[in-house]
Formats: C-alpha cells, structure tokens, sequence
C-alpha cells in the first residue's frame, strides 16, 4: 500500500466534482491486475485506518484523475499544425501523405514512443487512437502502450477507396488483419481494439458491411470513426451513400452504432441524428481545438443534451493542436460560448473537467475503471503543482471557490501544471 497526502478532486456518480483540500489516496494492488485506488477521503479522517502506511507528502499539489483523450490520431503527431483549407485539403495534402510512412514498424516505433511520452507529460493517462491502414502501425502502439501499463485502445484504420497509394488498403485482407489484430491484441493486460473505418466515404460498402459483421462478433471491441465534422465532407456522403437517411445513419445502415461505438465530431446533425446516437448507445468524441482549427463547426451541446446524447472530450490531434487536456478543455468552453450557430452557454469547469476524465471514461464504457479517484478505479493520476507559473500562483491564491480554482487552471495551464503521471499506481 501507498498513500499520498494532497490536495485531491474527483467525480460523484452524478459527476459532481468533490474536493479534499488535505485529502489521503491510498493505492495498493488487486490480484493481478494494475494497482487500484483502496480509499480516498480527508487525511485526518482516514489516515488512522492505515497504521503504518507509507505516506508520500504532496502538500500544496492537486491529486486529479488522469485525462481521458477520446479521440487522437497518434500518427499526426507530426501533423500537427498543418495549414489547409479545411478537412479534405487536409488529409489530401499533409494526412494521408505522412501517414503512408506508418509501413515501416521502426517508424512507427519511434512515433508511438514519442506520442505515449507526450501524453503522460500532458497528464493524459488513457486514450483511443486512430492507428494508419499499416498492422505494422497497431502493433507498434500497442507494444508501446503495453510496456508502460497503460490502458489504452487502438485499431487499424480501414480505407479501400478514394485514398491514395501508400494508406489504401484492401478490402478483403483489411477484414482479415482486423480480425487477428482483435484476437491478439483486445483485453491483453489493459489493451482495448477499436474497429476503425476512417470515415464513410473512405470506405467501400465491402468493407463497411464487413466491419459491421466484426462489430457484432465482438461486442466488447470498440468501434471509432468521424462523422458529421465539415460541410464538404456532408456533401460527398450523401452522394456516395443516396440510400442512406444521412450521413450519420450510413454507419447505422452498416450495424456500426451501438455502445462502445465512438464518433468524433458530430458537429453538423439533425434531431433524428441525435435521436439515433441516444438511442444506439453511441458516443461522440467532442474535438473543440480540432474544430477550430480546421473551421467545421461548434459542436451543439445544448442539442446533445436535450437529445439525451453521451460525450466526452478529444484533442484530435493531428487536427487538434494540443496534446494538452487544460487547452482542450478551454477550447470546448468557447465552443460552448459560440451562439452564432446554435444556442450558447457557459459550460462550468467542472463539467469540462468531467467531459476530459470520469465523463469520457463512462462514454468509453469504462465508467469506474479509469477517469476517477474512486475506491475501485485503477489508479491513474496525475498530479498538479497550481502555483507552476507565477500568473497561476497569483490566481490560483486568490480563488474563493472551488470553480474559481479549477477555472483558473483549465484557462491557464499547460503541461508545466502537470508535475507528474502515475500509470497504474507505478
Ligand atoms: N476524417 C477522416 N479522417 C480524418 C482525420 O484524420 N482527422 C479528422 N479530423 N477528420 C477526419
Ligand atoms: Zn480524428
């Protein structure tokens, strides 16, 4: 067992952020698996329950749950920051061509360490990635993610139309190697497989239905995609998929929405869009610096809502333009602000906060696994020095409130807040 004496917030079921300003967290392991979160309350009150326990003394830090990145692409890394206008430009002139190195397993290495490195420096301790067409690219990740402990999730991406050479892949053998990379990889140590068509007009309807069939197959996997995200893309759908009610119901058609089903974007649906998404169980991955970098819109949260709709947050990197979750974060409060479009409202902090930990963590269907600092969640945190720059020492001393603490931090920090990342209580 370990302890350690800080400042900690966390989640209510009802996702109500709760604060200990002298708070006690006490880790220690759980049969096999990673080391879990054995108790968390007010130091005084609980530390009498442990005699003996090592205690780790990080007063004047902010024990917090490590982030949830929902959605990233860890092959854009070196994307970031593209300029193009718009999505298709996008990917047809800086994506697709970059992404075609992923063949090479030693590339694709070299990445993958790179990215794991960045996003514990960020405090993101769990995320769902977008890999290339390449297995070499899925199994490169996943060997990473595997040597560090992290629970993660990745798949590899299936396109068999208008791609170009390098990231096209097969039809038939893209089925195939999704299915042995499920079989190898999905549930070994904290592994996750995610089902991955890029987007529906990269897809034939092939390889759509047959991405369908392994989604009922292997309901535990995961599946992620984009949809609803620009208004070009929209366009290209509904003349690629005449049939189908919209673009968000061709994954519908194909049996690709349902729980553990996560879609980044959703910016431009319609009521029975959000209707559908409600009702099947899928979630949106919200990606708000993504959004704004490539100009596709604000995505609606007040409809998302209303509709009874589940999300969490995203960077989207490479289109996203930070690993950083407080840069994420404050980037979806101002798409939430946005009332040009649709309606405006002031998201709190600790709804944003929620939206990039426990919230995104339940929307992956791994509510109480990570994303907290519950009894129980595997325990991933991170922690946070809230006087790491002198304009947040300033602020962060002057707050009167829980809100006014947390606001301060998700509009001012950055990686120099997040001190350090504890993966599996390691
Ligand atoms: N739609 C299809 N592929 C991509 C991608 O790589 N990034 C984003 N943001 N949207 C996409
Ligand atoms: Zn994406």
């Amino acid at each position: 067992m370990q302890g350690y004496r800080a400042s900690i917030l966390r989640f209510t079921d009802d996702a109500s952020p709760v604060f200990e300003a002298d708070g006690l967290l006490v880790v220690g392991p759980s049969g096999e698996g990673p080391r879990v979160v054995h108790a968390v309350g007010d130091h005084a009150a609980l530390v009498g329950q442990f005699p003996g326990l090592v205690v780790e003394d990080l007063r004047g830090h902010i024990i917090a749950p490590g982030f949830v990145d929902m959605h990233v692409h860890y092959p854009q890394t070196d994307v970031i920051g593209a300029p193009a206008a718009g999505l298709l430009p996008w990917l047809r002139d800086y994506t697709f061509p970059h992404e075609s190195r992923f063949h090479d397993p030693d590339y694709a290495t070299e990445v993958a360490a790179f990215f794991f490195d960045e996003l514990l420096r960020q405090g993101v301790t769990t995320a769902l990635t977008f890999a290339t067409s390449h297995v070499a690219s899925v199994n490169a990740a996943f060997e990473v993610a595997k040597s560090r402990g992290l629970r993660f999730i990745t798949g590899k991406v299936l396109q068999d139309r208008h791609s170009p050479d390098g990231v096209r892949d097969d039809t038939e053998q893209s089925l195939i190697d999704t299915e042995s990379l499920i079989r190898r990889w999905h549930g070994v140590d904290r592994l996750g497989y995610a089902i991955t068509p890029r987007f529906a007009p990269t897809s034939s309807l092939e390889q759509l239905r047959g991405a369908g069939e392994l989604a009922a197959k292997y309901p535990q996997v995961w599946i992620q995609s984009h949809v609803a995200e620009n208004l070009d893309e929209i366009r290209w759908v509904a003349e690629l998929f005449p049939q189908s009610r919209s673009y968000l119901a061709v994954y519908g058609d194909f049996g690709l929405l349902r729980q553990r089903a996560v879609y980044a974007h959703c910016i431009h649906l319609n009521e029975e869009d959000r209707a559908q998404m409600a009702r099947s169980g899928a979630v949106v991955a919200v990606s708000p610096t993504s959004n704004l970098f490539l100009g596709s819109g604000f995505f609606d949260y007040l409809a998302a809502d209303t509709a009874g709709m589940r999300y969490g947050l995203a960077s989207d990197v490479g289109g996203g333009t930070s690993f950083s979750p407080f840069h994420t974060m404050l980037a979806a409060y101002y798409v939430g602000r946005e009332s040009q479009t649709k309606t405006g409202l002031s998201l709190t902090p600790g709804q944003l906060w929620w939206q990039h930990t426990a919230g995104a963590a339940q929307a992956l269907g791994l509510g109480g696994v990570v994303g907290n600092v519950q009894p129980g969640c595997e325990a991933d945190f991170v922690v946070l020095d809230p006087k790491a720059t002198p304009l947040l020492a300033r602020k962060t001393s002057q707050a009167n409130s829980l809100d006014e603490l947390l606001f301060a931090l998700i509009v001012l920090g950055d990686d120099r807040v997040v001190v350090r990342s504890v993966v599996a209580g390691g």
